[in-house]
């Protein structure tokens, strides 16, 4: 048996990890029939506190097409949450049932409360405004696979940064990688934490701060739109001064480098036109099957199956 790996925030894993997983999703996304029974018999958890499509979907897509199972709920109304439950009880009842969960929660920290009492591998899909580690490798497997590689690039994180867990995670993950630099463009009230901003201060790593999407766009690599996300929100007339602040079009793409990729982790409201979608730079969706192919790699390696996978050959014979 193998050690128990949880997966917390991205820095859980070094870089050389990562890379490693990343090459598992290339050989997945390469050759999915080698994959079809890696997780035989196996069962994941998806415990979700919080609405998803994409996460939980993914999740369970990503061990069913290993040949595994899935059970778990989508709402906690519909679990003994409702009845007062912790999450510490719940993770160890799910450890008596799954071999591996993957858990969401609107209160920062529960995933770490749940891995702390779990017996099974257990996956941060998202907590508060904290972290989103799984979006982080999904955002990072696309930026690899569209780029070539995760170095020397500016990539612009446009919308709500201070509550964004999805921003929070990248960022904390290609502080990592050479010669990166950050755009952040927000409204005030929506701008990066300070504790972002002094963590690249102490590492310098450049970075500037605008309300200007027109100007900014014009020297980004990759631009990164958020969503306003109306639930992090304590003031519903907030909400609805900011949600609209920037709005992506084919006119602002007229002013984006010709190789500038969009991405985003989804859902989308109104901050990306959907005339933007049939450009070529819109890369959003493609982003989603990445997540699919990362997750895929994810499980096998806190399932410690990788090795199988190894040993036969199978990465080696692209
Ligand atoms: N990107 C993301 O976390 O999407 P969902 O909220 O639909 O899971």
């Amino acid at each position: 048996m193998g050690t128990l790996r949880h997966l917390m925030t991205p820095m859980d894993f070094s870089t050389e990890e990562l890379e490693a997983i990343f090459t598992v999703a290339d050989d997945i996304r390469a050759h999915s029939k080698d994959y079809l029974h890696s997780c035989d018999g196996q069962v994941l958890a998806t415990c979700f506190y919080e609405p998803s499509t994409r996460t939980r979907l993914s999740f369970e897509t990503a061990m069913l097409r290993l040949g595994g199972s899935i059970i778990g709920f989508a709402d906690a109304t519909s679990s003994s949450a409702a009845k007062g439950e912790s999450v510490a009880d719940t993770i160890r009842t799910i450890s008596c049932f799954a071999d591996i969960c993957a858990m969401r929660h609107p209160k920062e920290g529960a995933p770490f409360v749940a891995a702390a009492n779990s017996l099974i591998p257990v996956i941060n899909a998202g907590d508060g405004g904290h972290h989103h580690p799984t979006q982080t490798l999904t955002d990072l497997l696309t930026i690899r696979t569209l780029r070539g590689n995760l170095t020397g690039f500016t990539i612009g994180l446009c919308g709500d940064l201070k509550f964004g867990r999805t921003v929070h995670s990248l960022i904390h993950a290609l502080t990592r990688y050479e010669g990166i630099r950050f755009v952040f463009i927000s409204p005030k009230e929506l701008q990066i934490p300070d504790y972002i901003t002094e963590m690249l201060d102490e590492k310098e790593i450049p970075y500037i701060s605008t309300r200007r999407l027109d100007d900014a766009i014009v020297g980004l690599d990759f631009l990164y739109m958020t969503r306003v996300q109306r639930e992090r929100f304590f003031n519903e007339e907030d909400y609805i001064r900011l949600k609209d602040y920037y709005i992506l079009d084919n006119a602002k793409m007229r002013l984006a480098k010709p190789e500038m990729y969009v991405l985003h982790p989804l859902p989308r409201v109104n901050e990306i036109s959907v005339d933007v979608d049939a450009d070529p730079r819109a890369a959003y969706f493609r982003q989603v099957q990445f997540g699919m192919y990362v997750r895929m790699a994810l499980i096998l390696t806190l399932l410690n199956k990788t090795d199988a996978h190894i040993n036969a050959g199978l990465l080696t014979e692209k």
